[in-house]
């Protein structure tokens, strides 16, 4: 099974954070995005441009299920805790679920000139504010840590999650 997953809003650090605390752990880090671009063989902004987003969201939460099974550290995607089976099997996994938060402007800064994100493209910073408003719920709800990224090193924060896992 995987040690513990990350979850939290594009930007929050989830990326960075996974591969730094995995490190730490020396043991894989396992990046949902990542393994679907693997799987497809197509970059996130082409599954959703030739697919479309519902199919993006059946591949994530099928990837999701598989990578409960793995070894390692596990960095989901922003949207992933908002489909409720997503958010049921990361509540009853068990396992320490971890909500990187941040701040809208803190996310708008980190995601500055960032192409690689097709819903970060269709947001300004009222809709980025308002999306992440919508989406904290199911964040805090799956979440069993929850921590502030904002003006932290990666670093500071690696060290409070193995605090508290
Ligand atoms: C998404 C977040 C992205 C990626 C996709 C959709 C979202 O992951 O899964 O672009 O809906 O918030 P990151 O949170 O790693 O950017």
């Amino acid at each position: 099974m995987v040690h513990s997953i990350l979850v939290g809003f594009m930007g929050s650090g989830k990326t960075t954070v996974g591969q730094l605390l995995a490190e730490r752990l020396n043991c894989p880090h396992l990046d949902l995005d990542a393994l679907i671009v693997a799987r497809v063989g197509k970059s996130i902004n082409q599954i959703f441009a030739e697919h479309g987003e519902a199919y993006f969201r059946s591949l994530e939460a099928e990837m999701l299920a598989g990578a409960f099974k793995r070894e390692g550290i596990l960095s989901t995607g922003g949207g992933t805790p908002v489909r409720p089976s997503n958010r049921r099997l990361l509540i009853n996994s068990g396992i320490p679920v971890v909500y990187l938060k941040a701040s809208p402007e803190v996310i708008i800064n980190r995601l500055h000139g960032d192409q690689s994100r097709p819903i970060f493209q269709t947001l300004d910073k009222k809709k980025l504010t308002q999306l992440l408003h919508e989406r904290e719920n199911a964040y805090e709800q799956s979440a069993t840590i929850r921590l502030s990224t904002d003006h932290k090193e990666p670093s500071e924060i690696v060290h409070t999650i193995l605090k508290s896992i």
